[in-house]
């Protein structure tokens, strides 16, 4: 039996698992344990992205591919992911999983994992910890996204005379707003033509940048708008709704609007015209995450970090085929 599956099936005896707040019961442990318990401590589901980055963890981590999750939603809240991590360790679950809200805040949990001698995985977004504390990180290197966004728009600004910006963020802190927005703003310290005229959070929510944006138009009577930076689709989506209902035409000869993530929805208003832009973060992450576990169960060496691949799309190459086919 497994460390994992010791310890669980200790705790469902003494009945302590069922007070686990917040974490979805799983079937009660087989008599022969000898799953692998991975506790997955999730962001939250604020987008399209992270509902699909959820299912391919659970789709994964399933106990006809050898293993016993516990995934904890933390509600965009890292107390609760902390809270979360504590009681994964409390459980002697085999392997952390951690997909962080930010990159700071962690190396006191983490030290508590490494002194339960329980490896963490990183997954998505990067923590700012020292590197022993985890084994690698899986995820994208939003970095480059941005940079695939600037240099399509350089070239789709180039001869312009004044390009007026408005960049909507991500959650403040995360490596995917952190990455994308060193992007813009080198592109902005490139482009002297180009003017920022409000930076603003949207908490990669549809229901968050609408606000933002709506706010914004009313207060600046509606200016002349030529790119807007979004830092995921659902801040395309919400943005778009707030500029479409105060007379803007997003797409050719309007409003250029540019995003991150390449979900079916994203991909489909992309198709549409609406989006100018859209540059791929790949969210199925779970069997990335599982070949990690499995190279650690075989005892491998692992590398810091492993990236997936990015690319960009226009409305000119998507089809309905195209994006029917797509996993999310
Ligand atoms: O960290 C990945 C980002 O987080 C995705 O771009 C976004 O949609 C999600 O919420």
């Amino acid at each position: 039996m497994r460390r994992g599956g010791a310890v669980l099936l200790a705790l469902v005896l003494a009945g302590l698992v069922l007070w686990v707040p917040g974490c979805r019961q799983q079937e009660t442990p087989a008599e022969d344990e000898d799953l692998i318990v991975v506790g997955v401590s999730q962001v939250g589901a604020e987008s399209d992205w992270r509902v699909a980055c959820s299912e391919s963890m659970k789709e994964v981590f399933s106990q006809e591919n050898g293993y016993r999750l516990l995934f904890e939603d933390a509600q965009q809240k890292q107390e609760n992911q902390i809270l979360a991590i504590r009681k994964f360790i409390q459980l002697g679950v085999d392997y952390i999983v951690l997909l962080p809200i930010v990159e700071e805040g962690w190396e006191s949990v983490l030290l508590e994992a490494e002194e339960a001698g329980i490896p963490v995985i990183v997954v998505d977004r990067a923590v700012d910890v020292p590197s022993e504390l985890y084994e690698t990180r899986v995820g994208s290197d939003f970095l480059a996204e941005g940079e695939m966004a600037a240099a399509w728009l350089e070239e789709r600004f180039a001869g312009q005379s004044q390009v007026s910006v408005i960049h909507i963020q991500g959650t403040p802190g995360s490596t995917a707003q952190v990455g994308r927005t060193a992007a813009l703003e080198a592109a902005l310290g490139r482009n002297w033509n180009w003017t920022l005229l409000a930076q603003m959070d949207g908490d990669f929510t549809q229901a968050k940048s609408y606000e933002v944006m709506v706010n914004f138009l009313e207060e600046h009577h509606s200016p002349p708008i030529d790119l807007v930076y979004c830092e995921n689709d659902n801040e395309a989506f919400g943005t778009i709704q707030a500029l479409e209902e105060y007379g803007y035409v997003c797409g050719a000869g309007g409003v250029t609007v540019v995003c991150f993530d390449a979900t079916r929805n994203g991909l489909r208003w992309c198709m549409e015209g609406r989006i100018s832009l859209v540059v791929e973060c790949d969210p199925l992450l779970g069997p990335l995450t599982e070949q990690v576990i499995q190279k650690l169960e075989a005892g491998e060496t692992l590398k810091k970090e492993y990236n997936t691949a990015q690319r960009c799309f226009t409305p000119q190459e998507l089809t309905e085929e195209f994006i029917a086919q797509r996993a999310y």
